[in-house]
């Protein structure tokens, strides 16, 4: 009789505790620095839908846009720590983490087109790449375009020799220094996030990004000229801390790779048009006057700086740039 009681007793905290405490949902904070209505910021959001559905809710992706979160020079030790959790920092910000192959992206010229970049990021140089980042303590998931970066002043710029002098932003790779030193402008550091101000303020003359980014920023309040000369690939790498990677469930973790992979087609096939269009409200607003080069003037831009490719071979690793010229069909005898 006894045990009949406790049985009926349990039975009844039970029903009076209502349902077993619903499972607490994975949170993942995916820190970005660029503004929401960019290739990268739509694509992040999209990967965040994604992952809220096919997991029905048992994972939550919080997208901090716009350095709201963290900054170019904090991020990436913040994902290092756990502070974060993702990150899709452009190619160009891993030389800082003893990670100077990662700067074979930012060669001038190195890329024609979109297809010549995927070439390398959906193959197995970029998978190789990726892989480097475990040392670190990262998981390298996927590799995401933005675009062809412009060159930017308050002066027009059509030959190589018009950058002569000027103080020009650059992200911190040191390819990207030595390219502006190889055009006689003096490159500054800094932080995407600081990059309207110091234009604004004559701090820094000038700039490079893909349109998107360049417009995203106002910068054509601050730039009166951009010119196409389309002189560098900017892509990203999505990145995870790998503790926390390594301890998700593994269904889960199949579910975020499968919508990551869905969210990477996503961010692909928008990064075209968006800086297409960014453009075109570029030069449609007045504010900033757009250069578009001719073929032989893009060409003397080329022949301006190929010599970045061999000065960086040391840095790089020669074989690795060989490898990626192999890839695409690059002649640098061409030039
Ligand atoms: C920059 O710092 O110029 C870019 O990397 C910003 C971004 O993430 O696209």
């Amino acid at each position: 009789m006894h045990s009949l009681i406790a049985a009926l007793l349990a039975a009844l905290a039970l029903v009076l505790t209502g349902p077993a405490v619903a499972e607490q949902a994975i949170v993942i904070k995916f820190s970005h620095v660029v503004a929401e209505d960019t290739p990268k910021g739509r694509a992040a959001v999209y990967f965040a839908k994604l992952v809220e559905q096919r997991t029905k809710g048992r994972v939550k992706i919080q997208v901090y846009p716009n350095s709201q979160l963290y900054n170019d020079s904090k991020e990436m030790a913040a994902l290092q720590k756990g502070s974060v959790q993702m990150l899709a920092p452009s190619l160009a910000k891993f030389g800082p983490l003893g990670l100077p192959e990662f700067e074979v992206f930012d060669l001038p010229y190195i890329f024609d087109d979109y297809a010549d970049a995927h070439r390398v990021t959906f193959g197995p140089l970029g998978k190789e790449l990726l892989n480097k980042l475990q040392s670190k303590g990262i998981v390298g998931l996927a590799y995401w375009d933005n675009g062809f970066k412009q060159m930017s002043a308050n002066r027009p710029l059509k030959k190589p020799e018009d950058m002569k002098g000027l103080k020009m932003r650059v992200q911190p790779s040191a390819v990207l220094q030595v390219q502006m030193r190889t055009l006689g402008a003096i490159p500054e550091v800094m932080d995407f996030s600081a990059a309207y101000q110091a234009l604004k303020s004559g701090a820094v003359d000038g700039t490079e990004n893909p349109a998107s980014n360049f417009y995203t920023q106002q910068m054509q309040d601050v730039q009166k000229y951009l010119s196409v000369t389309h002189h560098g690939y900017l892509g990203y790498a999505v990145i995870v801390n790998r503790k926390f990677w390594d301890a998700l469930p593994a269904d889960i973790r199949a579910s975020l790779s499968a919508a990551l992979r869905d969210a990477t087609i996503f961010a692909n096939d928008i990064a075209a048009g968006a800086n297409i269009d960014a453009l075109e409200t570029i030069e449609r607003s007045g504010k900033t006057q757009v250069i578009r080069l001719s073929p032989q003037e893009r060409l003397e831009w080329k022949r301006a700086v190929i010599a970045v490719h061999r000065q960086m071979e040391s840095r790089i690793g020669k074989e690795l740039i060989q490898s990626i010229y192999k890839e695409t069909g690059f002649d640098r005898a061409k030039f």
